[in-house]
């Protein structure tokens, strides 16, 4: 019994210590760059945006800065009157486009400061591959922009400073699929990179399992054009997450497929 209770004890001040251990390295990661992540040219937009979602929220780190209290700027929610990062990111510095502001933002955050802050964001080539700081450019670019990263711009030649010429044509907005099964469209839009139906997919968002049963049409389908707007229960710190690109990516027939797939899971 006293062994036993003591195996407890060690088991959870060794995870306490490790979680503590985890959090108190988040603002200098040394660690080795992931490699796991990587695009081809034909990556779309909805792919890359979901994946720097993922990592926005997780393994990026950049909640631990952004979006508590005021150590750094807002970027999913207006950063006093200037709009959401995706809006504001093209008028930081003059000749420099949305995305070139974001990426050098990434990888060499002090050279341009925004008015009011310290110099503490990392340069995240250090706990970043170069393909994850492209899929967090796209996630950013989608918060009330447009996402014009392609595959061209992560598989240049040469990386960090090298990548000055991002003259790459921009992705037009538009779907990304002319899929009219409802499953396809799903799987076109990576909505599956954030919710699970039937075993498939990650566990970001509410699952879709069952999901016609909790919510009605009309709050599927203003979930998926205004995703922040009405944050589902027990998943309000995950509000933002959802990017907001697909009232533009879904033509409004394949949204009312999905509307409809969706509402009919009981
Ligand atoms: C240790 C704290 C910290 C972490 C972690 C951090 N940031 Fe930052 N970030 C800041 C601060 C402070 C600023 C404002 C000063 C500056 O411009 O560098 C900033 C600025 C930015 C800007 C420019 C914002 C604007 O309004 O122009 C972007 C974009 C950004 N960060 C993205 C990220 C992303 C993406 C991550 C995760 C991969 C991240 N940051 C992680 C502290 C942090
Ligand atoms: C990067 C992750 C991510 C992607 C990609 C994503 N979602 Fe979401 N979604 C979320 C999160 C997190 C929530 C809960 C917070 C909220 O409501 O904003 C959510 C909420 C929802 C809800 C409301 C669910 C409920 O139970 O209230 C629906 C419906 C939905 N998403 C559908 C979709 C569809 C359809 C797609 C693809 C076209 C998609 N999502 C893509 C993360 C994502």
């Amino acid at each position: 019994m006293l062994t036993e209770n003591l195996k407890i004890i060690g088991v959870v001040v060794g995870t306490i210590g490790l979680f503590t251990l985890v959090a108190n390295s988040i603002p200098q990661v040394q660690s080795e760059v992931p490699q796991d992540l990587s695009f081809g040219t034909d990556v779309t937009a909805a792919e890359l945006t979901a994946s720097g979602g993922l990592l926005f929220g997780s393994a990026g780190g950049c909640t631990a800065c952004h979006g508590l209290g005021t150590r750094a700027p807002n970027l999913l929610t207006s950063n006093g009157s200037e709009g959401p990062i995706g809006a504001r990111c093209g008028d930081r510095v003059t000749g420099e486009s949305c995305k070139e502001y974001l990426y050098r933002a990434m990888i060499e955050p002090n050279v341009f400061l925004v008015e009011g802050y310290s110099p503490i964001m990392p340069d995240m080539r250090r706990s970043l591959s170069n393909d994850q700081i492209w899929a967090l450019v796209a996630y950013l670019e989608a918060q009330g922009g447009e996402v014009t990263v392609t595959g061209a711009d992560i598989n240049q030649e040469g990386e960090g400073e090298a990548q000055t010429t991002m003259a790459a044509a921009p992705v037009p907005a538009g779907p990304t699929s002319d899929a009219t099964d409802p499953l396809e469209i799903l799987r076109a839009n990576a909505c599956l990179g954030c919710h699970v139906l039937s075993g498939e997919g990650a566990p970001i968002g509410p699952g879709f399992d069952g999901i016609g049963g909790r919510v009605s049409a009309d709050y599927i389908r203003e979930s998926i054009l205004k995703p922040s707007v009405a944050a589902a229960e027990g998943y309000e710190a995950f509000a933002g997450l959802m990017p907001a690109i697909y009232a533009n990516q879904l033509t409004a027939g394949q949204l009312e497929n999905v509307v409809m797939f969706l509402a009919e899971l009981r």
